[in-house]
């Protein structure tokens, strides 16, 4: 894969990432996730899987790859795995995210797996732990999850700092979630400190079931910023694996599209986010070393404007789209 600059002025990435959300701990939200594990919580043998799916990703030609100080281990474990690999920090580029804390305790079954904060006093703290983890190769820092009602987008204290760690070659970036997320993408570019534009990057879920950010994604990229893409599986809702009967038509309808393009339904779905005219970087959550080159063939896939057509029916009211997501248990 051929590495590009994310967004005008941005990190050099590869059209395909690897997120480690659901690599460096038990417990997270895809359909199978304790199954991909095995439900095998040992952190050594997490240790040696996420070692495992990193270095498929990288035999793939994924030079991006995405973790977040919530991700339980992700940063230490991907830390771990860049050094072991003696990887060169300009051959590959890392991205974090900070304003959770990371709080199951290595249990599935934890009351809280997370705690938001967005304040400057998380946002020291964390840096310091994520450079302590990924030193010279992280690239970008992210708030993770920014809303309009968590303030951070009105806080000249957490800008400012925010100011302060571009100012010194990091590139800033948020990431978005909920059906307010075009509503924060347009506020986020209006963000200025000093009268100079504070973010780089924007990482936002798009995918055939919920795409209602793609407008204010065009917006962003139009505007320079890098477009990360996460959760273009809807957390799997889009796999193979997805048999709820309720989804059943529009199974079939993406079945009929993977069959007449000749590929599989997780390769369609990756191909509908990376036909994004926007789209800088599309994140595979493999958890098992099989979903990586599965993931990969989304690259090969001829998506046309039939299967956009043909699909775009697939979307959700976003408010519905996301209480599922909601529901979605952990495991
Ligand atoms: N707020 C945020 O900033 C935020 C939120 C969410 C995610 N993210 C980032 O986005 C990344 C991806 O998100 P995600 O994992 O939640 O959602 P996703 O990519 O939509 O779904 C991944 C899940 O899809 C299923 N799957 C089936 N075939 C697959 C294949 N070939 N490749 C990959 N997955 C396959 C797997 O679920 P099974 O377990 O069913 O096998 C897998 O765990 C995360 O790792 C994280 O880096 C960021």
């Amino acid at each position: 894969m051929e590495r590009h600059p994310l967004g005008d002025a941005g990190p050099l990435v590869t059209r395909l990432g690897l997120g480690l959300a659901a690599l460096g701990r038990p417990g997270y939200i895809t359909l199978g996730h304790a199954g991909d594990l095995d439900a095998e919580y040992d952190p050594a043998a997490m240790e040696a899987r996420a070692h495992a799916v990193c270095d498929a990703a990288w035999a793939a030609g994924v030079r991006y790859f995405d973790a977040a100080r919530s991700y339980g281990r992700a940063e230490e474990f991907l830390g771990g795995w860049l050094r072991a690999r003696r990887l060169d920090p300009a051959a590959v580029t890392v991205g974090s995210k900070w304003g959770y804390t990371y709080t199951a305790g290595w249990r599935t079954d934890a009351p809280a797996h997370e705690v938001k904060e967005h304040s400057l006093p998380v946002l020291r703290r964390q840096w310091a732990e994520s450079q302590a983890s990924l030193g010279p190769y992280l690239r970008l820092y992210q708030i993770h999850s920014a809303t309009i009602e968590s303030g951070v987008l009105d806080s000249p204290e957490v800008l400012g700092e925010l100011a302060r760690l571009r100012a010194g070659g990091l590139a800033i970036g948020l990431s978005v979630s909920g059906p307010r997320q075009p509503e924060v993408i347009r506020r986020a570019l209006a963000v200025r400190v000093d009268g100079a534009r504070l973010f780089d990057a924007v990482q936002a879920t798009w995918n055939l079931l919920e795409p209602s950010a793609g407008p204010a994604l065009a917006e962003a990229h139009a505007a320079g910023l890098g477009v990360i893409v996460k959760e273009a599986l809807a957390n799997g809702r889009l796999a193979g694996r997805n048999n709820d009967p309720a989804f059943a038509p529009s199974r079939a309808a993406l079945a009929a599209q993977a069959a007449r393009l000749g590929c599989a339904l997780d390769a369609l779905a990756i191909a509908a986010a990376l036909a994004q005219p926007w789209a800088g970087v599309v994140l595979s959550g493999a958890a098992p070393v099989e979903h990586l080159p599965a993931t990969a063939a989304g690259l090969a896939v001829a998506w046309d404007a039939q299967a956009a057509a043909a699909l775009a029916p697939l979307a959700e009211a976003p408010e519905a789209y996301w209480q599922t997501r909601a529901a979605l248990p952990w495991n």
